[in-house]
Protein backbone atom coordinates (compact mmCIF):
# COMPACT_ATOMS: atom_id res chain seq x y z
CA UNK A 1 0.00 0.00 0.00
CA UNK A 2 1.65 3.11 -0.56
CA UNK A 3 1.49 6.19 1.84
CA UNK A 4 -0.26 9.08 1.26
CA UNK A 5 -0.02 13.02 2.37
CA UNK A 6 -2.77 15.45 1.85
CA UNK A 7 -2.35 18.76 2.28
CA UNK A 8 -5.68 21.58 1.83
CA UNK A 9 -4.19 25.05 1.49
CA UNK A 10 -7.07 27.61 2.52
CA UNK A 11 -7.11 30.26 4.28
CA UNK A 12 -10.39 30.08 5.12
CA UNK A 13 -9.92 26.42 5.95
CA UNK A 14 -7.38 27.34 8.53
CA UNK A 15 -9.56 29.44 10.48
CA UNK A 16 -12.62 26.92 10.52
CA UNK A 17 -14.47 29.21 8.68
CA UNK A 18 -15.22 26.58 5.39
CA UNK A 19 -15.35 22.64 5.84
CA UNK A 20 -12.31 20.90 3.85
CA UNK A 21 -15.01 18.96 1.68
CA UNK A 22 -12.07 18.43 -0.67
CA UNK A 23 -9.91 17.22 1.43
CA UNK A 24 -12.46 14.44 2.95
CA UNK A 25 -13.25 13.74 -0.67
CA UNK A 26 -9.12 13.02 -1.37
CA UNK A 27 -9.18 10.92 1.77
CA UNK A 28 -11.98 8.85 0.36
CA UNK A 29 -11.46 8.84 -3.34
CA UNK A 30 -7.27 7.50 -2.73
CA UNK A 31 -8.89 4.98 0.58
CA UNK A 32 -11.29 3.75 -1.74
CA UNK A 33 -8.33 2.74 -4.57
CA UNK A 34 -6.47 1.18 -1.62
CA UNK A 35 -3.87 3.88 -0.37
CA UNK A 36 -3.06 4.69 2.65
CA UNK A 37 -3.35 8.20 4.14
CA UNK A 38 -0.63 8.50 6.55
CA UNK A 39 -1.31 12.29 7.16
CA UNK A 40 -3.70 14.99 6.43
CA UNK A 41 -3.50 18.71 7.74
CA UNK A 42 -5.22 22.03 6.34
CA UNK A 43 -2.54 24.97 6.13
CA UNK A 44 -3.38 28.93 4.99
CA UNK A 45 -2.07 29.83 2.18
CA UNK A 46 1.53 30.51 2.85
CA UNK A 47 4.18 29.19 0.70
CA UNK A 48 6.49 28.72 3.51
CA UNK A 49 4.41 26.75 5.95
CA UNK A 50 3.22 24.60 2.87
CA UNK A 51 6.40 23.99 1.43
CA UNK A 52 8.06 22.89 4.68
CA UNK A 53 5.30 20.67 5.10
CA UNK A 54 6.38 19.11 1.35
CA UNK A 55 9.57 18.72 3.00
CA UNK A 56 8.29 17.23 6.10
CA UNK A 57 5.85 14.62 4.02
CA UNK A 58 8.98 13.57 1.98
CA UNK A 59 12.01 13.94 4.08
CA UNK A 60 10.52 12.93 7.74
CA UNK A 61 7.64 10.90 6.85
CA UNK A 62 8.82 9.24 3.85
CA UNK A 63 5.54 9.51 1.84
CA UNK A 64 5.14 7.98 -1.32
CA UNK A 65 2.69 10.44 -2.55
CA UNK A 66 1.80 14.25 -1.08
CA UNK A 67 -1.51 15.83 -2.81
CA UNK A 68 -2.56 19.00 -1.88
CA UNK A 69 -5.67 21.01 -2.88
CA UNK A 70 -6.09 24.97 -3.31
CA UNK A 71 -3.97 27.36 -3.71
CA UNK A 72 -3.23 27.06 -7.33
CA UNK A 73 -5.28 29.66 -9.09
CA UNK A 74 -4.48 33.37 -9.70
CA UNK A 75 -5.47 35.07 -6.46
CA UNK A 76 -2.05 37.01 -5.32
CA UNK A 77 -2.58 34.11 -1.94
CA UNK A 78 -2.48 31.20 -4.43
CA UNK A 79 0.98 30.07 -3.95
CA UNK A 80 0.67 26.36 -3.48
CA UNK A 81 2.78 25.99 -7.20
CA UNK A 82 5.85 28.22 -6.02
CA UNK A 83 6.03 25.78 -2.61
CA UNK A 84 6.00 22.90 -4.73
CA UNK A 85 8.48 24.17 -7.47
CA UNK A 86 10.41 24.90 -4.34
CA UNK A 87 11.05 21.74 -2.91
CA UNK A 88 10.99 19.17 -5.97
CA UNK A 89 13.90 18.06 -7.28
CA UNK A 90 12.76 16.70 -10.68
CA UNK A 91 9.73 18.11 -12.50
CA UNK A 92 7.02 15.35 -13.50
CA UNK A 93 4.73 17.59 -16.22
CA UNK A 94 2.75 15.09 -17.06
CA UNK A 95 0.42 14.46 -14.30
CA UNK A 96 -0.92 18.31 -14.20
CA UNK A 97 -0.70 18.41 -18.24
CA UNK A 98 -3.23 15.52 -18.09
CA UNK A 99 -5.41 16.97 -15.64
CA UNK A 100 -5.30 20.03 -17.61
CA UNK A 101 -6.12 18.73 -20.94
CA UNK A 102 -8.72 16.06 -19.30
CA UNK A 103 -10.46 19.58 -17.56
CA UNK A 104 -10.60 21.70 -20.37
CA UNK A 105 -12.88 19.42 -22.19
CA UNK A 106 -15.09 19.91 -18.99
CA UNK A 107 -14.94 23.11 -18.74
CA UNK A 108 -12.44 26.33 -19.95
CA UNK A 109 -11.62 27.73 -16.79
CA UNK A 110 -9.13 24.80 -16.08
CA UNK A 111 -6.89 26.66 -18.03
CA UNK A 112 -6.79 28.70 -14.89
CA UNK A 113 -5.42 26.76 -12.48
CA UNK A 114 -1.72 26.42 -12.16
CA UNK A 115 -1.16 23.26 -10.57
CA UNK A 116 2.43 21.26 -10.75
CA UNK A 117 3.62 17.80 -10.19
CA UNK A 118 7.24 16.38 -9.70
CA UNK A 119 9.33 14.73 -7.29
CA UNK A 120 11.21 15.15 -4.26
CA UNK A 121 13.99 12.23 -3.60
CA UNK A 122 11.29 9.15 -4.06
CA UNK A 123 8.06 10.96 -2.67
CA UNK A 124 5.80 12.48 -5.90
CA UNK A 125 4.11 15.51 -5.19
CA UNK A 126 0.68 16.33 -7.44
CA UNK A 127 -1.18 19.80 -6.83
CA UNK A 128 -4.84 19.89 -7.55
CA UNK A 129 -6.67 22.54 -7.42
CA UNK A 130 -9.06 23.78 -4.58
CA UNK A 131 -13.38 22.68 -5.71
CA UNK A 132 -14.45 19.50 -4.67
CA UNK A 133 -15.71 19.30 -8.29
CA UNK A 134 -12.15 20.14 -9.68
CA UNK A 135 -10.78 17.28 -7.37
CA UNK A 136 -12.83 14.40 -8.16
CA UNK A 137 -12.64 15.38 -12.28
CA UNK A 138 -8.75 15.92 -11.72
CA UNK A 139 -8.18 13.37 -9.82
CA UNK A 140 -10.50 10.16 -11.22
CA UNK A 141 -8.49 10.93 -14.49
CA UNK A 142 -5.00 10.38 -12.86
CA UNK A 143 -5.71 7.69 -10.54
CA UNK A 144 -5.42 4.72 -13.45
CA UNK A 145 -1.78 5.98 -13.86
CA UNK A 146 -0.59 6.95 -10.86
CA UNK A 147 -0.10 3.07 -8.86
CA UNK A 148 2.19 2.26 -11.99
CA UNK A 149 4.30 5.80 -11.78
CA UNK A 150 4.81 5.01 -7.96
CA UNK A 151 6.21 0.97 -8.59
CA UNK A 152 8.47 3.13 -10.91
CA UNK A 153 10.16 5.62 -8.57
CA UNK A 154 9.86 3.16 -5.73
CA UNK A 155 12.35 0.71 -7.73
CA UNK A 156 8.94 -1.93 -7.58
CA UNK A 157 8.94 -1.89 -11.55
CA UNK A 158 11.57 -1.46 -14.18
CA UNK A 159 9.45 -1.44 -17.26
CA UNK A 160 6.42 -0.54 -19.49
CA UNK A 161 6.26 -2.80 -21.90
CA UNK A 162 4.11 -5.34 -20.94
CA UNK A 163 1.13 -3.27 -21.36
CA UNK A 164 -2.39 -5.34 -21.41
CA UNK A 165 -4.93 -2.63 -21.08
CA UNK A 166 -4.94 1.05 -21.88
N1 LIG B 1 -10.55 21.79 -13.14
C1 LIG B 1 -11.65 21.02 -13.20
N2 LIG B 1 -11.54 19.78 -13.66
N3 LIG B 1 -12.87 21.46 -12.79
C2 LIG B 1 -13.02 22.72 -12.30
O1 LIG B 1 -14.16 23.06 -11.92
N4 LIG B 1 -11.93 24.86 -11.75
C3 LIG B 1 -10.93 25.79 -12.25
C4 LIG B 1 -9.53 25.22 -12.31
N5 LIG B 1 -9.52 23.81 -12.60
C5 LIG B 1 -11.89 23.58 -12.24
C6 LIG B 1 -10.64 23.05 -12.67
C7 LIG B 1 -10.91 27.09 -11.59
S1 LIG B 1 -12.39 27.94 -11.64
C8 LIG B 1 -9.81 27.64 -11.00
S2 LIG B 1 -9.80 29.24 -10.48
C9 LIG B 1 -8.56 26.88 -10.93
O2 LIG B 1 -8.80 25.48 -11.14
C10 LIG B 1 -7.71 27.09 -9.67
O3 LIG B 1 -8.39 26.63 -8.51
P1 LIG B 1 -7.77 26.82 -7.05
O4 LIG B 1 -7.31 28.25 -6.93
O5 LIG B 1 -8.90 26.49 -6.13
O6 LIG B 1 -6.63 25.88 -6.89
Amino acid sequence: MFKVGIITASDKGFRGEREDISGELIKKMMSDAEYSISKYIVLPDEKKMISDELINMSNNLKLDLVLTTGGTGFSPRDTTPEATLEVIDRNAPGIAEAMRYHSLKITPKAMLSRAVSGIRGSTLIINLPGSPTAVKENLEFILPALQHGLEILKGLASECATRTNP
